[in-house]
Formats: C-alpha cells, structure tokens, sequence
C-alpha cells in the first residue's frame, strides 16, 4: 500500500508533536520539513529522521510526494503559507489559531471549500476520550436543558517579565493574545461539547506585565534563555481576559484566560450545567470526568473504556487505570484528519478551517467588545 507523505512546515516547539502523532499511524511517511533557515531546518531534519529538509516552504509544496501540509509556523504565517498549499492542492493541516484576523481566517476557510480538500485546525483537546464523553452525554440528553457554561484556560509560562516571543508581538502573534493563544482552544472546546455556538461577546482584557524584555531572538514557547542582553519592549496584548459569553438558545457562559497567573501550567477547564445535571472536565486531570447531581452523590467516571458509551471508548487506547495524555488525545485528532484523507469521511473531532474561522471571529469580537470599553458584541452569523 503507499504510504501518503506528509510534510511540514515551521520545525518549532509544536512541530514534533505532529510528526510523533502521523508517525503512530503507520501508513504516512514525513517526507519533508520546512523552515526559514536552510542549516538549521537541516539540523532539525536529521534529529527528527526525516529524509528532506527546506530553507523555503515553497520547495516543500513543489514536492509531489507531499500530500498534506501541517502548518506549524508562527500565527502571522498561517494566512500566506496554508492559501499558498490549497492553491498547490494540498490537504492542509493548520495549527491553531486559523488566521490573526477574522478576515483572512474567513478567505482560507473560503479557500478550502473551493479547493475541496481536506481542512483542519488542530484543536486537539477535542480528542480526549472523556470530552468525546462529555459531548456525547449532552448529545443524548443526560443533562437535560444546558444553560450555563463555564471555565478558564490559564497558564504561568509567561508570567516572568523575560519571556518574548512572536506571540508577544502583534505583528506576528496578532492583535490578541492569550485569547488567541489559548481563549481560542476554550471557545473550541465549549462549542464543541455543547454543540452550540458562541452568539455574544462581553470582554474586560488587561495586559498585566507591560514590558517585556526582548533577547532579539523569536524565543520557542516555553524556553527561558538565561544571561543574555535583553531590550525592553512594550507590550499591549492581552494576557489576562474576562469574558462573559452567550451561546446560541440564550445559554450563558463566561471564560477566565490568562498566561501569567502563577501556579496555572495547563489549566485548561470547563463545566456544563444543565437542569437534570453538570459534567465537568480539568485538562490536567484529563482521565476524569466529574458528574455533579442534585439528587444522588456526585460521580467522577474515569477514563475505562468498558464504562464509556462506544463512540467514545474508541479514542482510549488503554484499560481503565491506564493514564492516557496530552499526546495521546493530538494524536485522536490527528488519526480522524487522516481518516478524513483516506476515506473522505470528517468524523466530530476534526475541527475544519469553517470551524475554526468562526472561533477567530469570536475572539476578534472579545477584542471589538474590550475596545468599546466592555460592551455586547455581537459575533458575525457568516
Ligand atoms: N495545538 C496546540 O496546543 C499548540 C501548542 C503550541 C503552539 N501551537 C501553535 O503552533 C504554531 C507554532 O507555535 P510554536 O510554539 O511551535 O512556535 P515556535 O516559534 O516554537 O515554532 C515556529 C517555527 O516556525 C519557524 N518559521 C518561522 N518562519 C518560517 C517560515 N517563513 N517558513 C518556515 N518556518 C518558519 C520557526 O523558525 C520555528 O521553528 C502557532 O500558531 C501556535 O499557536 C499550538
């Protein structure tokens, strides 16, 4: 059988998390890298296995043996490069966000459907066995009428004044922030489960640590470099938002983000209430799903796919006891984007650029609101 080839593009902090998950599939051979710099992609291409290396990502998308682009450059790169790989009539696989502007998230989305091929955002805590769960159980009714949802992704990695990066940098990161950063992922996540989409916006964002001090360089995520020159540079993105939401049926919700609050590593979370009763779901207890009751105790369901509902238990790999992790639900993701490729059919996990485009709306609207100094916005239906 031939292998499909994958190549990607922008060999950073998230890039091997790609290459680990299309490699557990079996049937993709990563073919190529793509950098912007020929020595260093070089490097990265000989400690990752990977038979060929670019200084140009438009080499890569010349190379016939490529079928599908993952994009893990930079956000301010995602428009250029991944309009760029539909017109060469690839699939593209694009890290999240989408696009830093509604508008160009809106073209690629546009883009795809004209292109007609396969579309998709990493949005990868979609592929937890227990969100697959949770979403499944609203589905069917268990909580009966949802009418709130709730909770916060926060983070500390940029809590000390020293951490740049592109992110930090409008031009590069985008207008927002941890909005974009990881507000985004929340946004996901919430309409994902609920299967209602975010109709509303009211937004109170603060920038906590207003200079930064630059060490030139674009720094990966989450590396400290230590004894270097630093510059100051001002920064205005936000890095701590309040966001109260409204979700399509009236449902209302709100969204704590922010990446420098002390002791928060991943703490992405979120809890739906509804009248017959609420699930709730913890990043960093991921094995776990908590089930909250009025009128009998309270449950928490582990991670056992003998006790899952079916469609669900597919995404566990492992008996119960058995922790599965943050690698694991990308690589969930990532098996459904490739099932999409074989066979042409998108399961529920895949989040498509249209998904994905509507999330970048939503936090350009958190912005609009912040801008109009804390008022409902609402979000574009199109
Ligand atoms: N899904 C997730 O949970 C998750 C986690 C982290 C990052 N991300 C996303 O992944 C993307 C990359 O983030 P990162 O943290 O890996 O950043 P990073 O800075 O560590 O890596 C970006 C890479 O792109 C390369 N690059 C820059 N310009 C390029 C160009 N013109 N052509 C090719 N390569 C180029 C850089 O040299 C670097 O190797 C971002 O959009 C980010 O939002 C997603």
């Amino acid at each position: 059988m031939k292998k499909i080839g994958m190549g990607l593009i922008g060999p950073g902090f998230i890039a091997p998390h790609h290459i680990d998950a299309v490699r557990r599939l079996g049937d993709v051979d990563v073919v190529a890298i793509a950098g912007s710099n020929a020595a260093r992609t070089e490097q990265k291409a000989k400690q990752w296995n990977v038979p060929r290396a670019y200084g140009d990502y438009k080499e890569l998308l010349a190379d016939p043996e490529v079928t599908v682009v993952h994009n893990t450059t930079p956000s301010y790169l995602h428009y250029e490069i991944t309009l760029a790989a539909l017109e060469a009539g690839k699939h593209v696989v694009s890290d999240k966000p989408l696009a830093i502007t509604a508008d160009e998230a809106i073209r690629l989305r546009d883009a795809a459907a004209k292109a007609g091929v396969v579309n998709a955002v990493t949005f990868n805590y979609r592929g937890n066995p227990l969100v697959q769960q949770a979403r499944l159980m609203v589905a069917e009714g268990d909580l009966g009428r949802v009418f709130y949802i709730h909770g916060q992704y926060l983070q500390d990695w940029m809590t000390d004044d020293t951490v740049y990066s592109w992110r930090s940098d409008p031009k590069m990161g985008g207008p927002s922030s941890a909005l974009a950063d990881i507000g985004s992922h929340w946004c996901d996540l919430a309409e994902h489960i609920s299967g209602m989409r975010i109709v509303a916006v009211l937004a109170d964002l603060t920038t906590v640590v207003t200079t930064r001090y630059s060490s030139g360089g674009s720094a990966e995520a989450f590396s400290q470099k230590k004894d270097v020159q630093r510059t100051p540079v001002e920064v205005h993105g936000e890095d701590l938002a309040n966001v109260l939401v409204r979700f399509e049926n009236g449902v209302k919700g709100n969204l704590r983000a922010a990446q420098v609050v002390p002791g928060h590593k991943n703490g992405l979370e979120i809890e739906l209430n509804g009248r017959k009763a609420s699930l709730g779901w913890k990043q960093e207890q991921q094995n776990e799903l908590w089930i909250g009751c009025h009128d009998r105790p309270n449950a928490i369901m582990g991670k056992d796919p003998s006790l899952m509902l079916p469609a669900a238990a597919a995404y566990a790999h492992l008996p119960a006891g058995h922790q599965e992790s943050w690698s694991d639900a990308f690589f969930n993701v990532v098996a459904d984007i490739y099932h999409w490729v074989r066979t042409g059919e998108r399961r529920a996990t895949v989040c498509t650029f249209a998904n994905a485009a509507h999330v970048t709306q939503v936090i350009e609207t958190m912005l609009k609101s912040h801008a109009a100094g804390g008022v409902w916005q609402d979000v574009p239906s199109e």
